[in-house]
């Protein structure tokens, strides 16, 4: 492993001059403003425990005047009048300059996040503008219908019409990612948006706000309020004035976000929650791809994943196949801070978050799971690191097994057949997202339809497209995100009926 502390890397002089300017500022009307409170927090690189910046923390006054310039911006500004070319135009034009300052934005989110650079500027950044392009095509396509009904000489129609003020509350993992999952659906609509990305991730998203300026986004249209859950995103979901918020993060904090919603103004709410994703690996299964499959399912992001495939059920006479296959391809995964050259693993986002994981660790030993490789800290952490962990277990009720653990710590089972093999897979609160590894046709997609995700891989893991529906059963949330289904999520239909006589 190389030296944990400093990075020793070139950033771009872009990255080191964002750096240097300060204190971050929130975003308001397309002007920085200190939060009226005066009062910031740090946010930290993960993988050395340093300061990157001071930013400023959004209490309910700094929500109020977001939600004011959000409001008029959509009932008033020029944005209530753009065309939907024009706002596919500006969509365009800020997946270009996001583009252009990749490199930068990748550099953020390896600073901020810890994740691998090489994941960041080849992964991140160009989903991004994918998905940006791909829901800007939409904005000229958002058609309504007409309606036989059963009255004479009436002409019914339907309008697909934004919603007003959104509010995006996003989490950490994939920070400019999210926002543009949320900026690109609700914008292509025509709504308006404040946006809160995770206080542990805020950068990238502050440096896009200037980016948004710089496209010619009229004033308003999109806000970035910095700060934690509480006070900020509690604010956001709590205010009469929001429509909507589209939230992704935890299933605790979705269903605050529900009560909040119930308690204000019964404003719309899409939820993309957490998962304990099953993933399946039948013996006839093509093995390599398999067990490298299971690999990536797990670890990627350092399983800081909602759609982590970390309950992997294997067919019993595959197992022993299975674990050692396992054990050696993650015993050659490197740990390391994110610009390291070698670099599979990164740090985990914050202590609290690495402790969690060890406490999982911890009681899944205790409660009688065996330790097939990792367990533990790496030696010599400045930053927040944990080994790739993988677990033997059969008892199905264990908090490892049960828990979105949000880390790199996978749990393998056997099975004997097909209905304990349903039974088991299905049995978590979860239904994000599933895998299954066969050479059989039938089974694959027997065993699709029976599992309940909301996503489900078959000799795969792991991809999400701006074109593909994606999104919870059970308690992994509701609403689809990407896809036609996205614009549905920020839209609402309106039925004109006209007497034609
Ligand atoms: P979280 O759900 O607390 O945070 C997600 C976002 O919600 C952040 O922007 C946060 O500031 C905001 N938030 C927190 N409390 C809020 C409240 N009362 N009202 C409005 N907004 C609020 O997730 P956290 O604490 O970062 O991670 C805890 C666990 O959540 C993880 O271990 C993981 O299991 C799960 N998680 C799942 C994610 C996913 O992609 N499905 C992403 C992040 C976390
Ligand atoms: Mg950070």
């Amino acid at each position: 492993m190389t030296d944990l502390l400093l990075p020793d890397v070139e950033l771009q002089t872009g990255t080191l001059d964002f750096l240097k300017a300060g204190p971050k500022k929130l975003f308001i009307n397309n002007e920085w403003v200190d939060a009226r409170s005066g009062e910031t927090f740090e946010t930290l690189n993960p993988a050395t425990g340093e300061v990157l910046a001071e930013v400023a923390l959004a209490s309910e006054a700094d929500v109020e005047a977001a939600v004011q310039a959000a409001t008029k911006a959509f009932h008033e500004g020029p944005w209530s009048q753009t065309l939907a070319g024009d706002r596919a135009r500006l969509l365009f034009k800020l997946a270009d300059m996001i583009d252009e300052h990749a490199d930068v934005l990748a550099e953020l989110e390896t600073l901020d996040n810890g994740k691998p650079f090489r994941v960041a500027r080849r992964g991140d950044l160009p989903y991004v503008t994918k998905h940006l392009r791909y829901q800007a095509g939409w904005a000229d396509k958002i058609e309504g219908s007409t309606i036989p009904v059963t009255f004479p000489n009436q002409f019914v129609y339907t309008r697909r019409e934004p919603m007003g003020v959104v509010g995006a509350i996003i989490p950490w993992n994939f920070p400019l990612l999210m926002a543009i999952w949320k900026l690109g659906p609700a914008l292509t609509a025509g709504n308006t948006l404040i946006l809160k990305p995770a206080e542990q991730t805020p950068l990238s998203a502050l440096y896009l706000a200037d980016l948004i300026v710089e496209t010619g986004f009229p004033e308003g249209v999109v806000n970035i309020l910095t700060g934690p859950g509480l006070p900020t995103g509690a604010a956001m979901a709590g205010h009469p004035q929001i429509a909507k918020i589209a939230f992704t993060g935890s299933t605790e904090v979705g269903r605050k976000i529900m009560e909040a919603a119930a308690n204000s103004n019964l404003k719309r709410v899409s939820l993309e929650l957490g998962g304990k994703s099953p993933n399946v690996i039948f013996a006839d299964a093509d093995m390599n791809a398999a067990v490298r499959g299971a690999q990536w399912a797990v670890f990627s992001t350092a399983g800081q994943e909602c759609v982590a495939g970390t309950r992997l059920f294997v067919e019993r006479s595959a197992y022993d196949e299975v674990v050692d296959g396992l054990k050696t391809n993650v015993e050659k995964m490197v740990v390391d801070h994110g610009f390291a050259e070698k670099v599979h693993v990164g740090p985990i986002i914050t202590e609290k978050q690495k402790d969690r994981i060890l406490g999982y660790i911890d009681e899944g030993v205790k409660a009688g799971a065996e330790v097939i490789t990792g367990g533990e800290p790496v030696e010599n952490d400045n930053g927040y690191f944990v080994k790739p962990t993988v677990f033997a277990y059969e008892d199905d009720s264990l908090s490892l097994v049960q828990d979105e653990i949000f880390g790199p710590v996978a749990a393998v089972t056997a099975f004997d057949d097909w209905d304990e093999l349903v039974q088991r897979a299905n049995d978590t609160m979860y239904g994000l997202a599933a895998g299954v590894w066969t050479r059989d046709v039938g089974k694959a997609h027997r065993y699709a339809h029976a599992v309940q995700a909301g996503t489900v891989w078959i000799n795969g893991y792991g991809m999400i497209d701006p074109a593909a529906p994606f999104g919870g059963y059970k308690q992994s949330g509701f609403g689809r995100e990407m896809g036609k289904e996205a614009i549905e999520l920020y839209t609402q239909v309106k039925t004109v009926w006209v007497n034609t006589k």
